[in-house]
């Protein structure tokens, strides 16, 4: 039997380069060897954004992103947490087994705590429930579908490691192993793509290149991208420049060994470098782009994938959430 993967896509814009490397492309390649359930996490969203029309601008903008990207809705199971009411009825039950102290711990409702402190400000200001107890919610989504794998950032992991918590308080009170304990798998190439100014690709330091930025635009960035001051004659290393990271996250192997040739041999300029860059990028993300501003023109069809995942993604919930209510004996 194949092995079963989950991952929780949150609805925050469109993806970037570092997000495609870092988080789809691994998805996806995953997902060939597993079974995999990928859904959008729409009822997370609520508690930063209240704002209707951008959760919805936002849920079919990344829904669209990661069939742009190639996910098969008849491989993967794609859809909608809201699509699933029975990750409510787990939150609810698992609530019953998590001990108020866990969530006290979580890295980021104590970052945010501390932040308030730190600025004179109440601890518990602009912080509600549901952020708190955000990891409750989380280990519903993972436990609901007796997954095996969960790929996240390393962010993530501890919240992944809660779930595990929770799930052994609820095996060990009932002497069962009705809950699968699942395990966070790594998505570490994410660190591995810098930005336009070397840093950690991200949308905090404003040094992303969206995914399917347009062709005009992803040449302006590329020629944004911050080198050194050396002049055309020098040799130069390949490992300490911007412009070859990136190039190495898309080129075939002799194509990284060419240029890195060319670096090294000097008599070539940063301009030579950044435009092989960019007629890479712009060759292997073209067709992601035209796909996307296609499905976006088409959001009928988005939104008719979604429904039709979480309606096969109900009718798993709804028998573990069955045999879970006879285990506590509300049934
Ligand atoms: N918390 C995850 C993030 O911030 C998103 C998420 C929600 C998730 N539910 C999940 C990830 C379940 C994995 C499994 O990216």
């Amino acid at each position: 039997m194949k092995k079963v993967a989950l991952t929780g896509i949150k609805p925050t814009g469109i993806p970037h380069i570092g997000n495609y490397l870092g988080a789809i492309q691994p998805a996806l390649k995953l997902s060939e060897s597993c079974e995999a359930r990928y859904f959008i996490a729409d009822y997370h969203a609520l508690n930063s954004t209240k704002d209707p029309a951008v959760i919805k601008r936002m849920t079919v903008e990344i829904a669209a992103a990661w069939l742009a990207c190639g996910l098969d809705p008849q491989k993967v199971l794609f859809y909608r947490q809201s699509g699933v009411p029975e990750t409510f009825e787990l939150l609810t039950i698992l609530l019953a087994f998590t001990p108020k102290g866990l969530m006290n711990r979580a890295h980021a409702y104590k970052a945010m705590i501390q932040a308030n402190a730190a600025s004179g400000k109440d601890p518990d200001e602009g912080v509600n429930m549901g952020l708190y107890t955000y990891p409750v919610l989380m280990a519903a989504d993972i436990l609901l579908f007796d997954t095996d794998y969960v790929p996240v950032g390393n962010d993530q992991f501890q919240h992944v490691e809660m779930a595990v918590d929770i799930a052994q308080s609820f095996n060990h009170i009932y002497a069962t192993q009705a809950i699968k304990l699942p395990q966070a798998v790594a998505q570490d190439n994410y660190k591995t793509v810098v930005g336009l100014d070397g840093r950690k690709m991200s949308k905090s330091y404003g040094n992303i290149i969206p995914l399917f930025a347009s062709e005009k635009q992803l040449r302006k960035l590329v020629m944004k991208i911050v080198t050194n001051s050396q002049s055309i004659a020098e040799p130069k290393d390949p490992d300490s420049c911007n412009v070859f990271a990136l190039y190495k996250c898309f080129a075939k192997e002799e194509q990284v060994e060419a240029l890195r040739e060319k670096y090294l041999a000097g008599g070539m300029g940063w301009g030579y470098a950044k435009q092989q860059l960019f007629e890479l990028m712009n060759e292997t993300l073209r067709p992601y782009r035209l796909r996307y501003e296609e499905l976006m023109q088409n959001q009928d069809y988005i939104y008719q994938v979604l429904a039709e995942g979480s309606q096969k993604a109900r009718a798993l919930a709804a028998q573990k959430i069955a045999s879970l209510r006879k285990i506590i004996g509300i049934d």
